[in-house]
């Protein structure tokens, strides 16, 4: 375990310095899904070169954030020594940052031409979890800076980050590739 972690652990304050991470990633949820709710869903669809369609398209990506961020967690274990490899730490922050941006396009696709729906409770889990992927992703990376938040901080908003993204790539991704078929 690599000292970092352990001074963090010795100068935490409490709860305190979370206030403005968590206050922060709730507002960012709910603006998601007031948005997803309150705009008149567009319908509007990319042409991405290599996909037949959007929804293929979203599937493959959304998979391939769901990869990188298996690697985040097992590069986060490797950081906490929990692994008994050293995986360099700049595999966590690059594959962390390839799993989010990969993330976006397809949720602009989400909100913007679907909106958030909940006629069929996976549609209904799907929106709800991709709003609190993107809270809680925020509250992770504005707690990270801080010296004196709990040590439990990041392994906690990680894993929630991670949960959210497993949801999020089996109510969407896994329902595709079963229900409609492993196509491009
Ligand atoms: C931010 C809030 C989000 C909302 C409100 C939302 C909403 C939706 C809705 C309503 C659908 C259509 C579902 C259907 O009729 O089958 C959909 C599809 C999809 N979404 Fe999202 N989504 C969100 C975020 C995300 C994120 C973050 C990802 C990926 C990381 C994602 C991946 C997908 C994929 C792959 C599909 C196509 C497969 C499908 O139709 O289920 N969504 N989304």
């Amino acid at each position: 375990m690599n000292t970092l972690h352990r001074q963090r652990r010795r100068r935490s304050s409490g709860l305190l310095p979370l206030l403005t991470p968590l206050v922060v990633g709730g507002l960012v949820a709910l603006v998601l899904g007031v948005y997803g709710r309150a705009h008149t869903p567009t319908g509007f669809a990319v042409g991405v070169a290599g996909f037949s369609a959007a929804l293929p398209m979203k599937a493959w990506l959304t998979t391939g954030s769901f990869v990188l961020a298996i690697v985040q967690v097992v590069s986060a274990m490797s950081m906490w020594g929990r692994l008994g490899i050293d995986i360099p730490p700049g595999v966590h922050r690059w594959s962390g940052r390839l799993a989010f941006l990969l993330t976006i396009p397809v949720a602009f696709h989400c909100l913007y031409a679907l909106g958030l729906q909940y006629d069929v409770p996976r549609v209904l889990a799907h929106s709800l979890l991709g709003c609190f992927f993107y809270g809680v992703f925020t509250a992770k990376m504005l707690a990270l800076p801080k010296q004196d938040v709990p040590g439990w901080t990041l392994p906690v908003f990680g894993g929630l980050a991670f949960t959210a993204l497993v949801g999020l790539w089996l109510t969407s991704s896994f329902w595709f590739f079963t229900a409609i078929g492993v196509k491009v």
